[in-house]
């Protein structure tokens, strides 16, 4: 036991175990176990009383293949960190002489001990880095060995008590549940993205048909003659300019950014539309037009910023059932003025639509799903659902972005950035 009393080995324990809790904590708050991770090492690295701490990603490229990759490490004052030496990055323990460290680890069994009592091929790698005892703790995303964690003793032999070894291979656990409830989650909002595709092609599908049976339908009337041909004539026309608003809609989607797209001026483009726009927010609602500072010309028709703004104007309108304020701002800025507003962009100058309205607001867990094609929450005929969904199409194709802010009950936000051309 190299000198510990009992009690000093449960207080170390129960330091570990206070580092697990909070390394847990610090993964929860993050976005991403891989932006907790160093933060996680430099909790635990004191805590267990070692020189090192790492964590070793396994990337399989084929079956059985057992390369690894430092992806993170902590190292205590005066330790040499390893994280940049090239034996350790892509590396096969198989080949390196670690069969062993792969076959314990990838059964869920720790690798523990001196160095010195090492099989002999373990040991030029690590007494080369300085390394006395080790612990190597294996990470398990769900039942996928993801790689491992490792504490190393520098500057003397340690002994591992068993209750620190269970304590860090907590440590383990925490990480690699976190993993794997990170990879679901992925793997959920794939799906989710797939559904939400396969929800718009069967919508599109029955929108297309509709139209096609009302073609169909006037086209019979007419060879039969027995009707008013200037009314079938009136649905087949509206017919087929639905379909054709329906197509360039579908078009808007994922077309890459346009360089022959004209060059427009904002605030003219609006100026235009203002007394549309004023129309359609209705009377109840006071929509106002302002601009701040000098505007610079972007890259989209104009019918494009148009109907942007129509979107919008429709939907904070049908936000405010009881009238209220529409609030269109257009300003130029840097990328950097807008992360003082919240919003990360590319480096460059934009061109900034903020349409802002005191209406009902969305909730914070529909703020994703807004933008996706025929997501709505407006009754059957009153909505497609279509209307972010094309503003996030032709903003994209511009090379702009599209920014929300709102709660429930607390207005709504809409940012379109476009860049400046
Ligand atoms: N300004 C807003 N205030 C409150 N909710 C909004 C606002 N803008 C959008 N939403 C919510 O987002 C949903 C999707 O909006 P979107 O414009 O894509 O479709 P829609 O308005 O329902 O239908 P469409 O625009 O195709 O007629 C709306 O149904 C509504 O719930
Ligand atoms: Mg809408």
């Amino acid at each position: 036991m190299s000198g510990r009393e009992q009690g000093d080995v449960m207080s170390q324990a129960g330091a570990i175990l206070d580092a697990v809790a909070r390394a847990a904590d610090r993964i929860h708050a993050a976005c991403s176990v891989a932006e907790a991770l160093p933060d996680v090492l430099a909790i635990l690295g004191p805590a267990a009383g070692v020189s090192r701490v790492y964590v070793f990603e396994h990337v399989a490229h084929v079956r059985d293949d057992a390369r690894i990759r430092q992806r993170f490490e902590w190292c205590a004052p005066g330790v040499e960190p390893q994280i940049d030496n090239p034996d350790l990055q892509d590396a096969d323990l198989v080949a390196m002489g670690y069969g062993r460290w792969v076959r314990e680890l990838t059964a869920g069994r720790a690798i523990v001990g001196d160095v010195a009592d090492f099989p002999e091929e373990e040991r030029p790698i690590l007494e080369a880095q300085s390394i006395r005892s080790v612990l190597v703790q294996p990470i398990f995303a769900g039942k996928y060995w993801w790689g491992f964690i490792g504490f190393d003793a520098c500057d003397d032999v340690r002994a591992w008590h068993p209750v620190e070894i269970d304590s860090l291979r907590v440590a383990a656990q925490v990480c690699g549940l976190a993993l794997a409830l990170e990879s679901r989650d992925a793997f959920a909002r794939h799906a989710y993205k797939m559904e939400a595709l396969g929800r718009m092609a069967s919508g599109v599908a029955h929108d297309v048909n509709n139209l096609l049976a009302i073609m169909q339908a006037n086209v019979d009337l007419l060879r039969r003659g027995e009707v008013d041909v200037g009314e079938r004539l009136f649905e087949l026309n509206h017919a087929i300019d639905q379909a054709s608003r329906l197509s360039r809609e579908l078009l808007a989607f994922g077309r890459p950014a346009d360089a022959r797209a004209p060059l427009t001026e904002p605030l003219e483009a609006l100026r235009n539309v203002e007394g549309l726009l004023r129309r359609v927010a209705g009377r109840a609602v006071r929509l106002e037009l302002d601009a701040e500072g000098e505007i610079a010309p972007v890259r989209i028709a104009p019918s494009q910023l148009e109907q942007i703004a129509l979107n919008l104007v429709t939907n904070a309108r049908d936000a405010m059932s009881d009238g209220g304020v529409i609030l269109l701002l257009v300003r130029t800025l840097d990328a950097s003025e807008a992360s003082a507003l919240g919003d990360e962009l590319p480096a460059g100058r934009y061109t900034l639509l903020s349409v802002r309205d005191s209406g009902h607001g969305i909730p914070v867990e529909l703020h994703d799903r807004v933008f996706e094609p025929f997501f709505t929450t407006k009754e059957s005929g009153q909505g497609t659902g279509l209307g972010l969904a094309t503003i996030y199409g032709a903003v994209s194709a511009a090379g702009g972005a599209v920014r929300l802010t709102s709660a429930a009950g607390e207005g709504t936000e809409v940012r379109i950035y476009l860049p400046v051309a």
